[in-house]
């Protein structure tokens, strides 16, 4: 073997898996995977919610430091109520087990307007947040009645109530008002099931992810699946020993 040929032989074994620092995943395709199997839609996302748990678990454990999950949209109101009130339903039953969280060294946050929530569903998501407020583990974001339009127009709202003017507004003064304000952008953006849009999620924060799509419908989609996109992650982001980053 010739001098190049060891070059190259030693760059890739020192070569390291980079993982991203926030993670955001469109959770979609439950309707289908119940459709498939004859099965109202509730079991859906009775089996999206089981994957959710489970992904959750899985970033924590790698050392993923920051997940975001979209759970429902502004646009999900939509829906017809029951389907509204079975995803609520779902949440309710996720909240109030914490072990789902605080057993798991997991700090929960809600992202997106909770005005139009249940009480009750309110003073849940409080709970949580307050009781794993100190878990130094993964910071799972759950956006419910999010939409990233909605976010910005919060922000923009919150700017102008502050009363800052022209000069103060930078990227920054934006960002800091946005309700993933102080945690890093998501670098890695998943959307399984098929379907190749951002639906207004994280629009602002997401100006420089990069994008992993699949065929997989959510109830299906497994932590070997999260494997497989975090090593194309690591592929597009490959760094040698020694060097912080290559882009
Ligand atoms: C999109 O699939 C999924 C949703 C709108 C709901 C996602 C909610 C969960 C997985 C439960 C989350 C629970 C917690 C505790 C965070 P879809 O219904 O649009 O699927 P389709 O496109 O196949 O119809």
């Amino acid at each position: 073997m010739g001098d190049k040929g060891l070059f190259f032989k030693k760059k890739k074994q020192i070569e390291t898996t980079v993982l991203p620092k926030h993670i955001a995943i469109i959770m979609d395709g439950n309707g289908r995977w119940a459709k498939k199997r004859s099965l109202p839609r509730s079991a859906g996302h009775a089996a999206g919610s089981k994957t959710f748990k489970t992904i959750a678990r899985y970033c924590n454990k790698i050392g993923i430091k920051y997940l975001t999950v979209y759970a429902f949209s502004t646009e999900n109101w939509k829906r017809p109520k029951s389907e509204v009130d079975n995803i609520m339903n779902i949440l309710r039953d996720y909240l109030k087990d914490t072990d789902n969280f605080k057993g798991e060294n997991i700090r929960l946050e809600f992202i997106g307007d909770r005005t139009p929530l249940a009480e009750d569903i309110k003073e849940l998501m409080l709970k949580a947040e307050a009781d794993s407020a100190d878990a130094t583990g993964l910071h799972l974001n759950i956006a419910l009645n999010y939409g990233g339009r909605d976010e910005i127009v919060h922000a923009v709202k919150r700017i102008v109530s502050e009363g800052l003017g022209p000069e103060d507004i930078t990227e920054q003064a934006i960002s800091d008002r946005l309700y993933t304000a102080g945690q890093p952008d998501p670098d890695f953006i998943i959307r399984p099931s098929g379907e190749y849009r951002l639906s207004n999620y994280l629009i602002w924060q997401s100006a420089y992810a990069e994008y992993w799509f699949s065929d997989i419908l959510w109830p299906d989609f497994k932590p070997e699946d999260l494997d497989k996109a975090l090593s194309d992650f690591s592929r597009r982001n490959r760094r040698f020993g020694g060097v912080e980053d290559n882009k």
